[in-house]
């Protein structure tokens, strides 16, 4: 069925004007349109305009009256871990009352305790688990997810958790992408040398012939992933058709970037500490800068250096980075509010920062990402004629209908 969404007082279209990324000034352009209508048919956006052609009047239609409303391109989380089991609650508040998250990883904490869980937890356990973060994060306007493993640590856990990411993504509207990150963490159980060998000679092969992964990321910072032992991982998972993103800069910068742009990295996340010479790097790589603020404002660690990034042209993303250790909420909008006050981003900045930027750090920009005729139809309609009353009006969810190639898919 053909979808119509009439009249609504500003379509926010992020429009791409052809590139796949705005960077610089383009990032806060956001191709305002006002008292507009959107056709979709097939799932695609058909026809954007003021008085529909009689040419798509044929056919059953549904009608959404959008008068007092502003509607947006679906927001897109590119950076998620929500498959896992356990709780890190009590983790949390030991971190409250003064502890590191880096301490609480040396004393067997963090990642690992997550991992016990998971590598428990049955498929039909993770899936329920993670069927409800998803339906919260969609409740916030996310209609693309990307997902990863990195919970399990050993080939037979992190297949489990790439099967669970494979079939939520077949069984629910909302499109989910996954990524392989064996390398999350060296498991308690097997040497270093032994583990990386299993990385690359048994998890990459498997997930590859079985189509269980579209990206390939690590963790590449001290303690955990050197710039060494990432560039093997890429460099096979290359070989296998990945295509690599990372973790870099979250604690210290160790040159993670740099091996990001060598082996053609899509995107570089996190990035709270970097020098004057990783942002340099960047310029001109065409490597999107995904962001977490709600990582910085949970950890009570430094906020990425956002402003100065767009300042020097980098694309900038944002997405929540939703984890049990350093990110626990699923609500992009929130990351948005804190992306305004503790990044400096302006609104129209972090409105392209979780659609079309959000859209190219998982490849898909040509795709999704903005509302232009020939794209998915994947948007939201907001409960408020103004596009600013989303940062402005904060700490709630103003989101009234949730659309998926064409269909409601909540409110
Ligand atoms: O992106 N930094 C590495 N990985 C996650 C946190 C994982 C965890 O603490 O469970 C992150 O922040
Ligand atoms: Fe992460």
């Amino acid at each position: 069925m053909s979808l119509l969404i009439e009249n609504a007082s500003q379509v926010v279209t992020c429009h791409t004007k052809g590139r796949k990324f705005k960077a610089g000034k383009f990032q806060s352009e956001i191709g305002l349109l006002k008292n507009t209508s959107i056709y979709t048919d097939g799932g695609r956006i058909k026809w954007i305009g003021n008085k529909l052609p009689a040419r798509f009047k044929s056919g059953k239609m549904k009608k959404i009256d959008a008068r007092g409303k502003c509607v947006l391109p679906g927001f897109i989380d590119s950076h998620t871990h929500l498959v896992f089991a356990g709780s890190r609650a009590d983790e949390f508040s030991m971190r409250i009352k003064g502890s590191t998250y880096e301490q609480i990883a040396r004393a067997g904490g963090g990642i690992i305790s997550t991992v016990k869980a998971t590598r428990k937890a049955s498929k039909a356990e993770l899936i329920e688990l993670a069927l409800k973060r998803i339906i919260s994060s969609v409740s916030f306007g996310v209609t693309t997810i990307e997902a990863k493993s990195g919970y399990g640590l050993d080939t037979a856990s992190e297949l489990k958790m790439l099967e669970v990411i494979s079939e939520l993504n077949s069984e629910l509207p909302v499109d989910i992408y996954s990524t392989f990150l064996g390398a999350h963490a060296y498991p308690k159980d097997k040497t270093r040398s032994e583990y990386l060998e299993e990385i690359l000679y048994e998890m990459i092969p498997q997930i590859a012939k079985r189509d269980l992964a579209n990206f390939i990321d690590a963790f590449c910072e001290k303690n955990y992933f050197s710039v060494a032992d990432t560039k093997k991982i890429f460099m096979q998972g290359i070989k296998f058709g990945l295509v690599p993103k990372l973790h870099t800069n979250q604690f210290y910068s160790i040159g993670g970037i740099e091996a990001a742009i060598e082996c053609g990295a899509i995107s570089v996340d996190h990035l709270e500490v970097m020098k004057p010479s990783d942002i340099k790097a960047l310029i001109n790589s065409g490597i999107i800068a995904v962001v977490f603020p709600a990582v910085s404002y949970f950890l009570d660690i430094p906020y990425a250096p956002a402003r100065k990034m767009i300042e020097s042209k980098i694309p900038v993303a944002i997405a929540t980075d939703f984890n049990p250790g350093s990110a626990m909420s699923e609500n992009i909008q929130l990351s948005m509010s804190m992306a305004v006050h503790m990044l400096k981003m302006n609104v129209e900045e972090v409105i392209n920062a979780v659609t079309i930027n959000a859209a190219a750090a998982l490849g898909i920009s040509h795709n999704v990402g903005s509302i232009e005729t020939g794209k998915q139809a994947d948007m939201v309609i907001f409960d408020t004629p103004n596009y600013n009353d989303l940062l402005y009006h904060f700490g709630i969810n103003q989101a009234e209908a949730v659309i998926k190639r064409g269909e409601v898919i909540y409110g």
